[in-house]
C-alpha cells in the first residue's frame, strides 16, 4: 500500500473524528451549563476513571489501552477546560472560599511572616476553578515549632504544603525524603504527602525557568550571569545547572557563599559549568558583555531597597541580553528600568511565582493551575 493512499485512509478517519469531536463538545456544553445551574463542580474524577475503563473495554487490540487512556486524560482535560471557558469565571471567582465540607482535604502554607503571601488566593482560586475539594490555609509558625508543625502536618494528614522564609532549609531535617533538585540547592519549599510520607522539593528555580520557557527565552549552552547567593538564587543556579545551561556566572556581596553555590554545581552537575566572583562593576562588566541572561535574585530593589538597583550603570548592558528580577513587588525594579532603556528585554518575578506554585499544584493534585488563575494574577499585579 503506498504512504499516499494510507494518509487519504487517515484523513478521512480524521474528518470522522472533527465531526464527533464537535457533537461531544456540543453536549459537554449543555453538561457545563447544568453543572453550573446546580452549582456542581466541573471535575468528577471518579466518573472520569470510569469514562477511561469503560471505552478501554471497547478495544479489540488491548495493547492500545494505555495509549487510549492518555487520548482519554486529554480529551478530559480538553472537556473541562471548555466547560470552565464557558462558565462565568467572576462568579466562580467570588466563590474562593466556599465549599469547605468534612471531606475537604488540607493544603496550605508555612512560614514566619505568612500574612502578606500571594499563595493561599493563588491556590484557592485554582481549587475552586477546577472543583478540587480542598482548601489552601495559611500558618505562622513561631520559631522553634518547626518540627511540631510537620508532625501536625502528618497527624492531619494535611495533602502537601508550601514552605517560606525562614524555614525552606530548617524543614529540610525533619522530611521523610528530599528529590534530588532540593537537596542539591538545600531548600524545600514543597511537601508532598506521599501515603504518609513526606517528600521535599524545591520548584522555585523550576519556576523561575518556567517563566523563561513560556517567553521563548533559550538558556541551553547560553552564558548566564546570576547576582545573588541566597535560597533564590542557589535554586535558580542549580536548576539553570539541571537544565544545561552552557555556562553560569555567581556574583555576589559575600564571595564565600557565590563559591559555594559554584562548587555545588561543578561538582555535582557539571565540572567547570559554574564560576563566582564577588560583587564588582569591572568584573560585572566583563562578565555580563558576552552573557544572554541575566537574573537579579539579591533583595536590591525591594522593600527599604526599593530605590536602588544592583547595577547602576546603563552601559554595563547589551540589546541582546534578556533580564529577569525576581522581584515582583515593585512590578518593574530600578534594575529592570535601566535594563529596559538600555534595550534588553525584561521579566520580573510574577511568574516565577506562578510557576512555583503551579507545579506544586501539580504534585498534590495531577491538574496544571488553570489559565484563569494565571490570568488573574498578573491582571492583580498590573
Ligand atoms: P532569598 O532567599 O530571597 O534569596 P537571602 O537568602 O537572604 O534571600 O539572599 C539575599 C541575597 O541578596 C544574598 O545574595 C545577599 O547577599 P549576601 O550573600 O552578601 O548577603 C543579597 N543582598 C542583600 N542585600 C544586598 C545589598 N545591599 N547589596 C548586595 N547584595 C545584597
Amino acid at each position: 500500500m503506498s504512504l499516499k493512499k494510507l494518509r487519504k485512509e487517515i484523513e478521512s478517519i480524521d474528518k470522522d473524528i472533527v465531526k464527533l469531536f464537535e457533537s461531544r463538545m456540543k453536549i459537554v456544553s449543555e453538561v457545563s451549563k447544568y453543572k453550573h445551574e446546580n452549582n456542581i463542580p466541573i471535575l468528577d474524577s471518579s466518573r472520569e476513571d470510569e469514562v477511561i475503563e469503560k471505552n478501554k473495554k471497547y478495544l479489540e487490540d488491548k495493547k492500545l489501552g494505555n495509549y487510549l487512556e492518555d487520548f482519554y486524560k486529554g480529551f478530559m482535560d480538553i472537556s473541562k477546560d471548555y466547560q470552565r471557558d464557558l462558565i462565568d469565571e467572576k462568579k466562580l471567582d467570588t466563590d474562593v472560599k466556599s465549599g469547605v465540607s468534612a471531606t475537604t482535604g488540607l493544603l496550605c502554607i508555612i512560614g514566619n511572616p505568612v500574612e502578606h503571601s500571594k499563595s493561599p488566593h493563588m491556590h484557592n482560586l485554582s481549587l475552586n476553578n477546577l472543583g478540587l475539594d480542598y482548601s489552601y490555609m495559611a500558618f505562622n509558625i513561631k520559631r522553634g515549632f518547626i518540627k511540631e508543625a510537620v508532625e501536625a502536618m502528618k497527624v492531619l494528614n494535611v495533602r502537601g504544603f508550601n514552605i517560606t522564609m525562614p524555614y525552606k532549609e530548617e524543614i529540610m531535617e525533619h522530611l521523610d525524603e528530599i528529590n534530588e533538585n532540593a537537596k542539591l540547592i538545600g531548600a524545600v519549599n514543597t511537601v508532598l504527602n506521599h501515603d504518609g510520607r513526606l517528600i521535599g522539593y524545591n520548584t522555585d528555580g523550576e519556576g523561575f525557568v518556567k517563566s523563561l520557557d513560556k517567553r521563548n527565552v533559550e538558556y541551553r549552552d547560553k552564558k548566564i550571569v546570576i547576582l545573588g547567593a541566597g535560597g533564590g538564587g542557589k535554586s535558580i543556579a542549580v536548576e539553570f545547572g539541571l537544565k544545561g545551561a552552557g555556562e553560569i556566572v555567581i556574583i555576589n556581596r559575600t564571595f564565600e557563599k557565590a563559591e559555594k553555590l559554584a562548587n555545588t554545581i561543578n561538582e555535582n552537575i557539571k565540572r567547570g559549568m559554574a564560576k563566582c566572583y564577588k560583587l564588582d562593576e569591572d568584573i560585572l562588566k566583563r562578565e555580563i558583555k558576552d552573557s544572554s541572561i541575566l537574573v537579579n535574585t539579591t533583595s536590591v530593589g525591594m522593600d527599604e531597597l526599593e530605590d536602588k538597583s544592583i547595577i547602576e550603570n546603563p552601559d554595563v548592558f547589551h540589546s541582546d541580553l534578556f533580564v529577569g528580577d525576581v522581584i515582583y513587588h515593585p512590578a518593574k525594579t530600578k534594575l529592570l528600568s535601566i535594563a529596559e532603556q538600555a534595550g534588553c528585554e525584561i521579566m520580573n518575578g510574577l511568574d516565577m511565582l506562578i510557576y512555583q506554585g503551579d507545579i506544586a499544584f501539580k504534585l498534590w493534585t495531577g491538574f496544571n493551575m488553570p489559565e484563569y488563575t494565571i490570568k488573574t494574577m498578573e491582571k492583580d499585579f498590573l
